[in-house]
């Protein structure tokens, strides 16, 4: 069982979220109102609590929110912050149109190490995130970039809990090439399946149940 911190209460925040509670994680919602959800999200209000108490009960923490609140997220809770697994999921789109650097590069210079900084998910839709055969019955890959290869296998982890097929994909400055597949990914989306967001990008020509190197167990705080 891992303690995950999840950072918004929104469609990514909730399908991660709920995945990872039918795993038998332990999950609470660090939100700007806490002891509120969305309307007809379904978040149990009680797991919904500040920043500050998500991020310090987690091992893993997932920022969930639009990508220009990032960095002032993690400016505002470097110290807690420091020294968790932290997954970055955003995107970066028009901010980063250049793609010269990551989205994620710039959470982990806020936070002033890559340690424990891992991009994931962040090219897979949020309609996918519980149904992974949803585009046209094949798993789409979860892809990994981070430079600290436990945190990476971890990660890993909690992607195959979601029955996802997780794919190391090298450093974290490899997020770059992540963020810019996400807007081909939303271009062939419109282009090729009217918009439905139930697509999503696989690495063909593998063993679909390729198997992982040993995934460590993260020493939970609260046992
Ligand atoms: N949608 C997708 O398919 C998808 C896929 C992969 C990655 N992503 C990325 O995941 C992140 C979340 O996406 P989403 O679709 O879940 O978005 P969303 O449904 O709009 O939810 C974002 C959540 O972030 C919080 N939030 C909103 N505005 C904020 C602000 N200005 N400052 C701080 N927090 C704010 C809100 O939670 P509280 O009101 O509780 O604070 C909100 O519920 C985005 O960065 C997106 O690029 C999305």
């Amino acid at each position: 069982m891992t303690a995950i911190g999840i950072i918004g209460t929104g469609g990514m925040a909730r399908e991660l979220g709920t995945g990872w509670i039918r795993a038998g994680h332990d999950v609470t919602y660090g939100s700007r109102t806490p002891g509120s959800a969305p309307e007809g999200s379904g978040l149990p209000v009680a797991t919904v609590t500040d920043y500050r108490s998500a991020i310090e009960g987690a091992d893993v923490v997932v920022i969930a929110i639009p990508y220009p609140a990032v960095v002032p997220f993690v400016d505002e809770h470097r110290e807690s912050l420091t020294g968790r697994i932290i997954i970055d999921i955003t995107n970066p789109f028009e901010n980063l149109a250049h793609n010269e650097k990551a989205g994620v590069e710039y959470t982990s210079d806020a936070l002033g190490t890559t340690e424990g900084v891992v991009a994931a998910f962040k090219d897979n839709f949020v309609a996918t995130i519980n149904t992974p055969g949803v585009a046209s019955g094949q798993r789409a890959d979860v892809k990994i970039a981070a430079d600290d290869a436990r945190a990476k296998d971890i990660v890993r982890g909690l992607a195959e809990d979601l029955d996802h097929r997780a794919l190391d994909c090298g450093p974290l400055h490899n997020a770059r090439l992540i963020d810019s597949m996400v807007s081909l990914m939303l271009v062939l989306d419109r282009e090729y399946a009217g918009f439905t967001r139930k697509t999503g990008w696989k690495f063909v020509g593998l063993d679909d149940e390729a198997p992982g190197a040993s995934r460590p167990t993260v020493p939970s705080e609260r046992s």
